[in-house]
């Protein structure tokens, strides 16, 4: 595999690499995804301009390659994301899940609601929450007024319900374009007409989330590795993330999450994945085509 500008890799090379970014970011590569890794580290490689791969995994385990291992992180995660990205299952969290929780809340008194979307990638997922909820939540209020005095202009949001949206992921490239909010026409492509009108400023050629959406999502950075991940969340998303980790990542993953959730908190995961096989402590709610799973709760 090498050429005549870059030295080869050799198996040995790229065991070690192979081994430091899965203890990294929880990221396996298998046969099938390791031409990708190689040629991603063959490019940073070139950048460096270092002569040997060992060389290159000396730097990444050094202090001073604390940068560029986080460069080579986000030369290695796939970004791919969309406005509304698999309807079924945002119909059931729209329309079943908030309608449970904000139920459940409100016999409570209490009026907090946090949902974290991780590995939200360029923002696309966090926002089209974001939108859903004020639509599900007006909805409720409606049905479910409080007596409170409410602002003028009325906000997105009515008080006292309070709403927060976290938002991460372990690429700062992707969490700066979130932040920044501009989408092209292409990438508006899902969003229908009366969600543009409401939620988006039509700036030049590209659309801008309005700033009191925007104001509703926190962006952070957290890598799912770690053992320190946000707490007391009503919901989690984490859509096409757990695809790129191997079973026991997965499972170790899916423990944190249960423990990162409020109780009878809801986890939505991906299309092409499930939780089958890795825990019993959800139960699967399923409706026209869409899937979310509850935590159930141990009773002492
Ligand atoms: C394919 S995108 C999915 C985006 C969005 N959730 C969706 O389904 O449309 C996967 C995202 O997960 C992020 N990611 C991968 N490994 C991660 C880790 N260990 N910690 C946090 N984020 C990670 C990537 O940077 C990427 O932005």
């Amino acid at each position: 595999m090498s050429t005549s500008e870059s030295p080869a890799l050799t198996e040995a090379e790229l065991k070690l690499l192979q081994t430091l970014v899965y203890q990294e970011c929880g990221m396996h590569f298998d046969d099938r995804r390791t031409p990708f890794l190689q040629d991603r580290l063959q490019r940073r490689l070139k950048e460096c301009q270092l002569d040997s791969f060992y060389s290159y995994y000396r730097l990444l385990i050094s202090q001073q390659g604390k940068q560029e291992l986080s460069r080579l992180l986000e030369n290695l995660t796939v970004n791919e994301t969309s406005f509304f990205r698999n309807k079924a299952q945002l119909d059931l969290f729209q329309n079943d899940v908030l309608g449970d929780l904000f139920r459940r809340k409100q016999e409570r008194r209490d009026y907090s609601v946090r949902i974290w979307s991780a590995g939200c990638s360029t923002g696309q997922e966090p926002y089209t929450l974001t939108m859903q909820v004020a639509d599900a939540l007006s909805y409720h209020y409606l049905r479910n007024p409080i007596p409170y005095e409410s602002p003028l202009p009325k906000p997105l949001v009515p008080p006292p319900w309070r709403v927060e949206i976290l938002a991460s992921d372990i690429n700062y490239s992707v969490l700066r374009t979130a932040q920044e909010g501009s989408y092209s026409e292409r990438q508006m492509s899902p969003v229908d007409y009366g969600y543009r009108l409401r939620y988006f400023d039509k700036v030049g050629d590209r659309y801008a989330i309005k700033k009191n959406v925007k104001e509703l999502v926190h962006f952070d950075f957290h890598n799912l590795k770690t053992e320190y991940l946000p707490q007391r969340n009503d919901i989690i998303f984490c859509r096409n993330v757990m695809m790129y980790f191997d079973e026991a990542e997965q499972k170790r993953l899916v423990e944190k999450f249960y423990r990162c959730l409020n109780p009878q908190g809801y986890l939505f995961v991906g299309h092409a994945e499930s939780l089958l096989g890795l825990t019993d402590k959800f139960q699967m709610v399923h409706r026209d085509s869409g899937t979310a799973y509850q935590r159930i709760e141990v009773k002492m």
